[in-house]
């Protein structure tokens, strides 16, 4: 089959790898009809998640059609449609239980890396390194889905593959950020980064009631793509002064919740300063969203970290945190809990999300695909391949 491999720091290449098939009981196939770019991949592809080996599938937001089923497969058939969580969890574990499924104590098969870096280990996800379980992703014609029954959800009819396809990592993920954000009626939240996760978690944080939401970014086509699909209101930090915006805004007290959707990549201020110390790997991200979210954040309110970190980060003002009695969380999606509801809800219109998908191509066209999505160019959002035609 054909898939799209990591082949080096900033190198895609799309070639022939072997058929997947079924491993375990709980596995199926999926021929795969769509798979996302996510701005998780980039910071695979440029390096700065250093477990990536030559020859990956890069990959994990995807919609397809089940092919195959392993024997203790209960809850689905070959020939559902199906959407997959892009973190890969048991289902039986306590953390599973409790519903944190990216905690998931047996998704990732190999958990020495990150229980070295932070430790315990996170569950496993599709194409997203040696660290995260060395699964092959699913930028490719055939992807085997671990514990199906937990983590491929059947489709709805009426919700269309352009819609249910965000339903596996963005949209679950947006989601994520606005309720364990604690987003309540009433509030005033504010979100850094107009990708598709920022827009989706402000839109969650409208559909749980929130009064005004403001999302955060310099380019402009993101901006204006947020407030035309959203609906929200917007700022453009290279033009407005976006601390005293916020605090004006939200009536002189400041956002109840902060929602962080860059990660370590961040370009805005102290970029030159944290690039070099990034790369003199003297500290591993570049936390510029989340120090401007701490301090924009009212005082008791909650900053929550969607965006993508791997280590440690320099200048994290602490103090404000402390003094201001912030709560700071983050995670990794926890899909297996939000796919149902989300669907449900794209069913009846509430959660749109075609938009995001600004280019649409063949597999065979990854490489350039990932081009326009790392540069931002051409009104990118985000490319969608399309492996098997
Ligand atoms: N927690 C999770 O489970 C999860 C899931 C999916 C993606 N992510 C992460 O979420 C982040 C966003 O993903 P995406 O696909 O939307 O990426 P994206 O690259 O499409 O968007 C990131 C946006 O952040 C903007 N940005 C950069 N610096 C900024 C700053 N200082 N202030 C405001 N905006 C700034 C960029 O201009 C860009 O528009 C990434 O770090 C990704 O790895 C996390
Ligand atoms: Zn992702
Ligand atoms: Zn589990």
């Amino acid at each position: 089959m054909k898939a799209l491999l990591w082949t080096g720091v900033n190198e895609t290449s799309v070639a022939d790898v072997p058929d997947p098939g079924v491993q375990d009981p709980e596995d199926v196939v999926v021929k795969v009809s769509r798979s996302v770019t996510c701005g998780s991949d980039l910071h695979l592809i440029g390096g700065y998640v250093p477990f990536m080996q030559q020859g990956d599938v890069l990959g994990h937001e995807f919609l397809g059609e089940v092919v195959e089923t392993g024997p203790n497969v209960a809850r689905h058939r070959v020939g559902d449609r199906v959407v997959v969580s892009s973190f890969i969890a048991c289902g039986r574990c306590w953390f599973c239980r409790n519903e944190l499924y990216s905690a998931c104590d047996n998704g990732n098969t190999n958990p020495a890396v990150t229980e070295a870096l932070w430790g315990y280990a996170p569950g496993g996800c599709f194409g997203y390194s040696h660290a995260m379980g060395g699964y092959q992703g699913s930028h490719a014609q055939y992807v085997r889905v671990p514990f199906a029954d937990v983590g491929a959800f059947t489709v709805p009819d009426d919700v269309s593959d352009e819609r249910a396809l965000f339903a596996s990592d963005s949209a679950s993920t947006g989601w994520m950020g606005a309720d364990l954000g604690g987003v309540k009626p009433g509030d005033v939240v504010a979100v850094w980064g107009a990708g598709a996760v920022g827009q989706l978690a402000a839109r969650a944080a409208m559909l749980l009631g929130a009064e005004r939401v403001i999302v955060v970014d310099r380019f402009e086509y993101r901006l204006a793509s947020t407030e035309r699909h959203i609906g929200c209101e917007t700022l453009n930090y290279e033009r407005d002064d976006v601390q005293a915006e916020l605090r004006e805004r939200s009536g002189g007290r400041g956002p109840d919740v902060c929602i962080e959707a860059v990660g370590m990549e961040a370009h805005g201020p102290g970029y030159a300063y944290d690039q070099v110390k990034q790369q003199l790997r003297l500290q591993t991200d570049r936390p510029t969203a989340v120090r401007e979210a701490v301090l924009a954040c009212r005082k008791a309110g909650t900053v929550f970290v969607l965006g993508v970190f791997a280590g440690v980060v320099d200048k994290f003002p602490l103090g404000a945190v402390m003094n201001k009695g912030l709560t700071v969380r983050g995670a990794q999606l926890h899909g297996q809990r939000y796919v149902p509801m989300l669907l449900d809800r794209m069913s009846k219109g509430e959660l749109v999300t075609e938009h995001l998908a600004t280019h649409v191509m063949p597999l065979t066209d990854g490489p350039r695909g990932y081009d326009l999505f790392k540069n931002k160019e051409d009104g990118n959002l985000r490319s969608v391949f399309l492996p098997n035609g």
